[in-house]
């Protein structure tokens, strides 16, 4: 006996089909989009990636200086849950897709080449 689905169902599950490609390929965020998203960063990051002085609490590194590259792997270091010891990162990085966090890494970078 040969099983053959009723062919509605097709209809229903060939969208589905479609869907892991346009998931692939999210746009980039715009600049004013990175710029929201690190508006979140600087809460506890610093203003311009960098705790200000005299700030009591060294626990937060500053984002300022490093490079797009070392920032991106250490974004996605904390979202795969590979830092120990760290606290709030991996649950933070959760909230942000691929693209979202290459554009965070080099939003930052670009902080530390400008003059401070
Ligand atoms: C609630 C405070 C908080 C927020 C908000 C926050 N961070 Fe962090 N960040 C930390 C702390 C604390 C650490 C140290 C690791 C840990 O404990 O998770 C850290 C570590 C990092 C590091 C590693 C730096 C290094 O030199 O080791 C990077 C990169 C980073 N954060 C980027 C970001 C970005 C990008 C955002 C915004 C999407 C962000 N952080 C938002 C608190 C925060």
């Amino acid at each position: 006996m040969r099983a053959s689905l009723p062919s509605g169902v097709f209809w229903v599950l060939a969208p589905l089909w479609l869907l892991p490609p346009c998931l692939a390929h999210t746009p980039p965020p715009s600049p004013q989009d990175v710029a929201l998203l690190a508006g979140t960063c600087v809460t506890c990051h610093g203003p311009g990636g960098q705790p200000p002085a005299g700030s009591p609490d060294r626990s937060i590194p500053a984002l300022r200086g490093q490079s797009s590259a070392a920032l991106l792997a250490r974004l996605q270091a904390f979202q795969a849950g590979q830092v120990a010891g760290a606290t709030v990162m991996p649950r933070l990085m959760q909230g942000y897709d691929a693209a979202q966090l290459q554009a965070l890494a080099e939003w930052f970078a670009r902080l530390g080449q400008e003059a401070p």
